[in-house]
């Protein structure tokens, strides 16, 4: 087991990875309160995949628990399930103020957190993340939402959790394809701000695979820690230091946003695709060397993830590009690597340049 502090002041929290950390819940609840109702928001993926688990773990809570369970996918993120879910725990908790604990993957995190933002102005949230992806991004940094058809995350707080219990038991459960969704953040975070664990990933493809237990745990620890020292420098998002999260992001969330959330590129697959057309920007500008780009290339493949761009128009993507925040606000900026473990914020990368690479990127058929 191993334990990360998010150091933020009187917000600060610790991150609790191993194998079995979820049956600490129960006395994390009681010790944020003796007799709160315990509001347990999660999916019906987590009660298929972890209901066993999940069942044991609940009966131990003292506090009073109220359920609900959501179905699972991005549609849960909306205004309407928001309203449904703080209704649910009014009529629920009569008075009450209620400790929201989200046991789930990104969209649960997301939602379960705007509540606890919101609900009578900000209730104690615990995050228990049961994806990869969760565990290493979504669950850690307090940023909380919902979407509006207008656009994702549209609507939302930075809300701290009191605590985040990222249990490894979880990932076995989940189907190949959920795990290189979380392992392309893993990706990131090691273009970001660690060579050694890049190194570690070519390395060790069969551990990932077989989801060996130390070294998942080991991978979590150290994309938190990294996660946690961006956050306890720029926690509001508003120093160009966090904006470095957002690698791959831009026309990762370009290519999303293109193929229609579709179960053609999820999450993890788009920002696969972005990070390296973010590195051939970089490797075109003459910041980035081709060696390393290879080998950007190879660990994502070797990981299952697309390395090329199909069934998805360029005009599509650069269409959705206009939409980006950083786009419409008149400047082109990326983040973008200068080596293995290293990034930098440009602005202005050339439109020209962008369609150029976008289309070099879409595999011919
Ligand atoms: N997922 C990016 C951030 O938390 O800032």
């Amino acid at each position: 087991m191993k334990t990360v502090k998010v150091d933020l002041g009187k917000r600060a929290y610790d991150i609790i990875i191993g194998a079995g950390v979820v049956g600490k819940l129960p006395r994390i609840v009681s010790e944020i309160s003796k007799n709160a109702p315990a509001v347990v928001i999660t999916d019906r993926n987590v009660i298929s995949g972890s209901g066993k688990i999940l069942g044991s773990v609940l009966k131990k809570i003292k506090n009073p628990v109220v359920k609900i369970v959501l179905e699972p996918g991005e549609r849960s993120k909306s205004f309407n399930v928001f309203a449904a879910t703080v209704k649910k725990i009014a009529s629920a908790t009569r008075g009450h103020k209620p400790v929201i604990v989200a046991i789930g993957g990104g969209v649960v995190g997301d939602l379960a957190g705007f509540v606890a933002s919101s609900y009578r102005r900000g209730v104690p949230l615990v995050q228990v993340p049961t994806t990869l992806l969760a565990q290493v991004d979504s669950s850690i940094g307090g940023k909380v939402g919902i979407d509006l058809t207008e656009a994702k995350n549209i609507v939302g707080a930075f809300y701290q959790p009191r605590k985040v219990l990222s249990d490894m038991d979880f990932l076995s459960s989940l189907p190949p394809r959920q795990i290189n969704n979380g392992m392309a953040e893993v990706v990131k975070y090691a273009v970001i701000k660690s060579p050694e664990m890049f190194l570690s990933l070519e390395r060790n493809i069969g551990k990932i695979r077989s989801l060996d237990g130390k070294f998942m745990e080991n991978i979590v620890t150290e994309c938190a820690a990294i996660k946690a020292g961006i956050v306890e420098k720029d926690e509001l998002d508003d120093m160009d230091i966090r904006i470095v999260l957002n690698y791959g992001h831009t026309l990762g969330h370009a290519v999303e946003t293109a193929s229609g959330y579709s179960d053609l590129y999820n999450h993890g697959e788009s920002v696969s695709i972005g990070m390296l057309m973010a590195g051939e920007i970089a490797l075109r500008m003459g910041i980035f060397a081709k060696r390393d780009l290879m080998r950007l290339e190879k660990l994502l493949s070797d990981l299952d993830l697309p390395v090329r761009i199909k069934k998805v128009k360029a005009a599509k993507i650069l269409d959705a590009c206009k939409y980006d925040k950083k786009f419409t606000s008149g400047k082109t900026r990326f983040v973008l690597p200068c080596s293995i473990g290293k990034v930098k914020v440009v602005e202005n990368v050339s439109p020209g340049m962008i369609r150029s690479v976008v289309s070099c990127f879409i595999k011919k058929s």
